[in-house]
């Protein structure tokens, strides 16, 4: 059996002689198997991957765009043909469908190719002043800590990696303690292509590893995805420290359908995609589906008739379209909100239960599950994470748009309708990072994402990601040296 380590220096850290190394289990999500044993780290190992990040940082600092740009590059190369491989392990550790985390991966090796481009032209500025210069520079920031979650490993990765390497910072990343596996094996691959100590993985708990790199002072960037109970937490710690902190928190995106749509059945499909994608445990899901009173009826019968047939099951079989939560933990929350949902007094439409699925004993299966809402009920205020939509009925455009308003987060928004008016005055007024229109999910290379209100702070996945990994250094340079600017003539 497997036992992983921090990658720390460029290769697997040993605890010193002597040390007790405690370790957790990677277990399959589905099956329950054991898969591996993890190193639980703590203090020792962020002091030591922090001190390796810092002693790599001068010479990585100093490696021209072009060194960086081909390095990112192989290391996208080195990804795509390992893909089929950590794609696996992703299905089997967090139990979403191999189809899916196939996906995850081409989006991955997408990231590292888009900065290994965008870097070169991640330019400062300058322009003449009386007898000299004005340049203003761009510089990594330093030491970076990385916190990811675990829905979507390779993804988080590569949000998190490619601009900060791009950029010039070394990195410090701490996986998830449900989806370090595939994280791990990525380290290994790093470290065959950059420099010791330029990447680092400490794996452990988010109390433990996590916490220390939150607090740790060598760290002078923090990076952040996963709750906004936990974001608060790093945003304290940034605050404590002066330390900037990027933050992708959670959402409960208004998905908006207009009585003018064409074509009912197809934006039936996008709106369960939208909300059922990575069953439901995504932090882009439309989860709170606005469907206008006019074709209210028809729309539901479709959704519920088309939410009925999706088949759940093993996430390795290929015919599986909704596979398991990451955790018994994390399903127990999600039957937990089912329960509320029908207690607040929300009309089931379709699903509402656990399914059993064999030869995957250990795995929580939920069928997908929609529920006829109000927007001021719970279940369509909290983020679920989990295969559960709350649809919403809406007559008054205005009145819609204060309801889909009307949440804590901001990150999402999805509009389906014929019109063009609709679109972009719906557009206009959503408080969402991102607004899809007669689509879902579709993040093209270079789409800013993030969100605005409790859904976080900073863009990724777009040329503006790197000023979240660069500060800007002003350099003024005079001919000769002068008089002082401010005096006037002939007063010294
Ligand atoms: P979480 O926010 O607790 O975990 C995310 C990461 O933060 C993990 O790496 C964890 O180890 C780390 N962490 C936890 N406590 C920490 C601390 N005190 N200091 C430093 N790092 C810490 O999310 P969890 O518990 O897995 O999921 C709970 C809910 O959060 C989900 O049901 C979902 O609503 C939301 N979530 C949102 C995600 C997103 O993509 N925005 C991803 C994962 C969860
Ligand atoms: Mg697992």
């Amino acid at each position: 059996m497997n036992t992983y380590h921090a990658h720390i220096g460029g290769r697997p850290f040993a605890a010193e002689a002597g040390a007790i190394m405690t370790t957790f289990a990677a277990t399959n999500a589905a099956t329950g198997a054991h898969l591996a044993d993890i190193a639980r780290c703590g203090a020792a190992e962020i002091d030591a991957a922090v001190a390796a990040a810092r002693r790599a940082l001068p010479a990585w600092k100093a490696t021209t765009y072009e060194t960086r740009s081909a390095l990112l590059n192989r290391l996208a190369d080195a990804l795509e043909a390992q893909a089929p491989r950590l794609a696996r392990i992703d299905a089997q550790d967090i139990g979403r469908r191999l189809a899916e985390t196939l996906i995850d991966y081409q989006i991955a090796v997408a990231q590292y190719r888009y900065f290994a481009g965008a870097i070169l032209t991640h330019e400062g500025h300058g322009r003449p002043i009386p007898d000299g210069y004005l340049i203003a520079k761009r510089e990594p920031i330093g030491v970076v800590g990385q916190i990811i979650p675990w829905n979507v490993p390779a993804i988080m990765v590569a949000l998190k990696v490619a601009p900060a390497l791009a950029a010039g910072n070394t990195i410090v990343l701490k996986p998830d303690e449900n989806a370090s596996l595939s994280t791990l094996e990525f380290a290994a691959i790093a470290a065959r292509i950059f420099p010791p100590g330029v990447v680092n993985v400490v794996p452990g708990f988010g109390e433990e590893a996590g916490a220390a790199l939150t607090r740790h002072p060598g760290v002078a960037k923090l990076a952040f995805t996963g709750s906004a109970e936990v974001g608060r937490i790093i945003g304290h710690a940034g605050a404590e420290r002066l330390v900037p902190v990027s933050l992708e928190l959670g959402g409960k995106s208004p998905n908006i359908v207009f009585p003018d749509i064409e074509d009912i059945g197809a934006v039936v499909d996008n709106a369960l995609f939208a909300a059922m994608y990575c069953n439901g445990q995504s932090c882009l899901a439309g989860t709170r589906l606005f469907v206008h009173d006019d074709i209210y009826r028809p729309f539901t019968e479709a959704l519920a008739g088309a939410a009925a047939r999706i088949r759940v099951g093993d996430p390795l079989a290929a015919d599986t379209r909704l596979s398991c939560l990451v955790s018994e933990r994390q399903g127990a929350r999600v039957l937990d909100y089912i329960g509320l949902g029908k207690a607040e007094g929300a009309r089931l439409l379709a699903g509402g239960e656990r399914v059993r699925v064999p030869g995957c004993e250990a795995g929580c299966f939920v069928r997908p599950t929609i529920f006829e809402a109000r927007n001021d009920m719970r279940i369509a205020q909290e983020e679920i994470f989990g295969p559960v939509l709350s649809v919403i009925r809406w007559r008054d455009h205005d009145a819609m748009l204060r309801e889909a308003n009307d949440v804590r987060y901001g990150l999402a928004a999805g509009i389906y309708t014929a019109g063009l008016e609709n679109a972009m005055r719906t557009a206009d007024a959503l408080e969402a990072g991102s607004v899809w229109i007669n689509h879902y999910f579709n993040l093209n290379s270079g789409s800013p994402f993030g969100g605005v209100k409790e859904s976080g702070i900073g863009r990724e996945h777009c040329h503006e990601t790197l000023n979240l990994y660069s500060h800007v250094k002003s350099i003024t340079v005079q001919n000769r040296v002068s008089a002082p600017q401010f005096v006037p003539p002939g007063q010294v």
